[in-house]
């Protein structure tokens, strides 16, 4: 009999918590008390501080929670800060393209330049014109493709740089001279609670905020910005709407554990782990294959794989009973990709997973994969 994982949460969003989290350790006291009481705020200061402190984001950047998770962070971005130059989209999968659709059919902007790639590749990033604004999803979950490196956003740059960073943050090391407006949730690295979302300004962001004003209007929780100013206090703690303090707590939590436990670097390298288990396991086997197909661009949070040999009219059918079968069995639950992406098998593999929980995973699926297509020879 294989073993199975002692956790079998491998869901790309919300993703599992840190290995030693309980319900029983979070403080409570804020529950019931107003946001803005002097404890709450003190609370949501020490998130946005320890975000900060484990993100190594400079001093003068802003950094506020935003209500809508990832997309309320990411549209709070585009509707305070497009439209004043031509903008350049890099999509390569799901989200990518939920914001070309808010770009191109919300915004409506004159002048826009967009480079899409196929599941599986990322678009070519030379297209990239520093004289435009430019929109990038970096690690597009749907696909388990990430940009390799920022190297070709250079710090001359006239535009602004607006990143989903959703599944990136607390995974790899992003470098914040190369970007402007930063989105992500607490739903995907940290194993938080959906609903909320962070944004993180760089003084050109905010110079942009103070100097322009989009023609459109910007709804009140997209709202940073009062008589041409930036609202500081937004930036301090003062969220726009009632947050969840359950929520904040819970943060907090996977905050502090995470600087218990060597913080960043730490938490880059268990997800590099994660992926090398599993990039050791399909090197040795012919019948799946990663959909990203360049080495450099994979994934080490959203880690997608295809399955070679079965026809594609076929192949999320398969896919979706592997994952039931798995379910069921306890081993591994949400492992079927996104469902308007390219099917594929998707294991999270981000800092809150357990190494050996992946390498357990692994020989559950190929049983699987048999049991459900016995005729092919491995
Ligand atoms: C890359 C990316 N961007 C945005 C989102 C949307 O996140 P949320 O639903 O938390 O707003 C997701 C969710 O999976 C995502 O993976």
């Amino acid at each position: 009999m294989l073993a199975k994982p002692n956790n079998p949460r491998f869901s790309s969003g919300p993703t599992t918590k840190h290995p030693e989290w309980s319900i029983e350790k979070l403080n409570l006291e804020s529950l019931g008390r107003s946001h803005r009481s002097k404890f709450s705020l003190s609370r949501i200061q020490e998130l946005t501080q320890r975000t900060r402190d484990i993100l190594n984001i400079p001093d003068d950047y802003l950094v506020a929670i935003t209500p809508g998770s990832c997309t309320g962070a990411i549209e709070m971005a585009m509707w305070n800060l497009l439209g004043q130059r031509p903008v350049d989209i890099f999509s390569w999968g799901v989200f990518g393209n939920l914001w070309v659709r808010d770009i191109v059919e919300e915004l409506k902007l004159p002048d826009i330049h967009l480079h899409q790639a196929e599941d599986g590749y990322l678009p070519d990033l030379n297209f990239y014109n520093p004289d435009h604004d430019c929109v990038l999803t970096w690690n597009e979950t749907t696909t388990g493709v990430c940009v390799p490196n920022g190297d070709w956003i250079p710090e001359n740059r006239k535009g602004l740089v607006i990143c989903d960073a959703t599944s990136a943050a607390f995974a790899i090391d992003l470098d914040w001279s190369k970007l402007d407006a930063t989105a992500f949730s607490w739903q995907k690295c940290l194993g938080g609670e959906a609903g909320h979302g962070m944004i993180v300004l760089s003084p050109r962001a905010v110079e942009r905020l103070e100097s322009y004003t989009p023609h459109w209007p910007i709804p009140r929780l997209f709202r940073i910005k009062k008589d041409g100013k930036v609202i500081k206090v937004t930036f301090d703690g003062m969220t726009i709407s009632t947050t969840s303090l359950l929520c904040i707590e819970d943060t907090l939590d996977a905050l502090v554990w995470i600087q218990q436990n060597g913080g960043l670097s730490a938490m880059i390298q268990r997800s590099q782990k994660n992926f090398q288990a599993v990039e050791k396991w399909v090197s040795e086997r012919s019948w799946v294959d990663f959909t990203g197909q360049d080495t450099k661009t994979r994934s080490t949070t959203s880690i997608c794989l295809d399955l070679l040999d079965i026809p594609p009219e076929s192949r999320r059918d398969l896919i979706h009973q592997i994952r039931d079968y798995l379910a069921d069995e306890t081993v591994a639950f949400d492992i079927a990709g996104h469902k308007y992406a390219s099917p594929n098998l998707r294991i999270w593999g981000g800092p809150m997973v357990e190494t050996e929980d992946i390498q357990r995973l692994l020989p559950w699926i190929e049983a699987a994969y048999k049991k459900f297509h016995p005729i092919t020879v491995i």
